[in-house]
């Protein structure tokens, strides 16, 4: 048995997170694995009904669950509201760091059927095959903040220590030993205190892995090479905000901001979600890519070692590219809503 929290959040979140726990109860049928998903609240969702982003119950049921996957939170009133005092995003980066979450992993895919969709020339997105690995509970994310000068004047501190950069380039370095054994450090130590620790850091750490080739690279130049050379990339390491920006970036060589699914490791209870926001504009539609969510639901599946499960979602999500059953944003002529899209894939499962 796995008890799995649901947190669907706000926007496109419980359209695209219902459809991944359809996709999940096609995986229990025919493996018998025994799923119970329990739902609760996150984001506006939760400030509507308790006036907290993050109920006390939603950390608790959480906490006693075997994972969660989350949809999305963020809804525009508060956006353009500065003097919010309480915001959705406080939800998600509370259940992060409640949740010990430090490692947020990206992979970055090209898919053959979608090569057209891409902006980029299908010369530089064919084979692109790269995961980020995004420090996610440090960082100017939660560095001290606040005003001074009578509110003139406004600071975001960016705060690391060795061990929160240790822990998380451990995690990156096994993934590149796994894989085509080449880390690139992103960060701007040309500028930043908090980024020469991080090079520091990871350039004794990664004497042990004397296999692994590992290069530096300043954030602004990774930026340009994401879309000038994405193939150059096998694991990035970064942290906090720089990973943020540059997997949205990424996401672009996919066609789709919808394709890309993400994990979120660190202590006992793992998180699963798209890498996308909660498309407010988009809500209740239809129209909104499952895809990602469902790829992070196989993401959870390969967490908890169901590789052959987790296999089977991955080729039945690009049979249905294949055979053209995805949202408007990949197939314009003729797309398929976002429950027809989770509709195929449960059913090939
Ligand atoms: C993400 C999102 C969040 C982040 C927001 C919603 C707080 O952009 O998961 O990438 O910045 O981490
Ligand atoms: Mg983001």
């Amino acid at each position: 048995m796995k008890k799995i929290a649901v947190l669907a959040g706000d926007g496109v979140g419980p359209e695209v997170t219902s459809e991944a726990v359809k996709v999940l109860q096609a995986i229990d049928k025919k493996h018998a694995i025994g799923f119970a998903f329990e739902h609760e609240l996150i984001g506006a969702c939760a400030i509507e009904a308790t006036g907290n982003p993050l109920p006390a119950a939603t950390v608790e049921r959480c906490q006693n669950s075997d994972a969660v996957i989350l949809g999305a939170v963020g809804h525009p009133r508060f956006d353009s509201d500065p003097t919010a005092k309480v915001r959705p995003e406080q939800g998600l980066l509370g259940i992060r760091k409640a949740l010990g979450l430090y490692a947020n992993i990206r992979p970055i895919k090209s898919y053959k059927t979608l090569y057209s969709v891409s902006p980029l020339k299908e010369s530089l997105v064919a084979g692109v095959d790269f995961v980020v690995f995004r420090e996610l509970t440090g960082g100017i994310y939660f560095g001290e903040k606040g005003r001074r000068n009578g509110g003139s004047e406004a600071f975001d501190l960016c705060t690391y220590s060795v061990e929160e950069v240790e822990r998380i380039a451990q995690l990156a370095l096994a993934a590149a030993q796994s894989r085509r054994k080449h880390l690139t450090l992103v960060d701007k130590a040309n500028v930043l205190e908090t980024s020469r620790l991080w090079r520091d850091t990871i350039s004794k750490i990664s004497s042990n892995f004397p296999n692994i080739y590992v290069d530096y690279m300043f954030v602004d130049n990774a930026a340009m090479k994401i879309v000038q050379q994405p193939a150059f990339f096998d694991v990035i390491l970064t942290e906090n905000m720089f990973g943020d920006i540059l997997t949205d970036e990424a996401s672009a060589i996919t066609g789709s901001i919808g394709m890309l699914p993400s994990s979120s490791v660190g202590s006992k209870v793992a998180l699963f979600e798209p890498i996308h926001g909660s498309f407010p504009e988009g809500a209740g539609k239809g129209i909104a890519n499952p895809m990602a969510a469902i790829l992070s639901a196989a993401m959870m599946l390969e967490h908890f070692g169901y590789l052959e499960a987790a296999q089977e979602v991955q080729a039945a999500v690009e049979l249905a590219l294949r055979n053209g059953v995805a949202t408007g944003e990949i197939n314009k002529d003729k797309p398929a809503s976002t429950s027809e899209v989770g509709d195929f894939i449960a059913s090939n499962i």
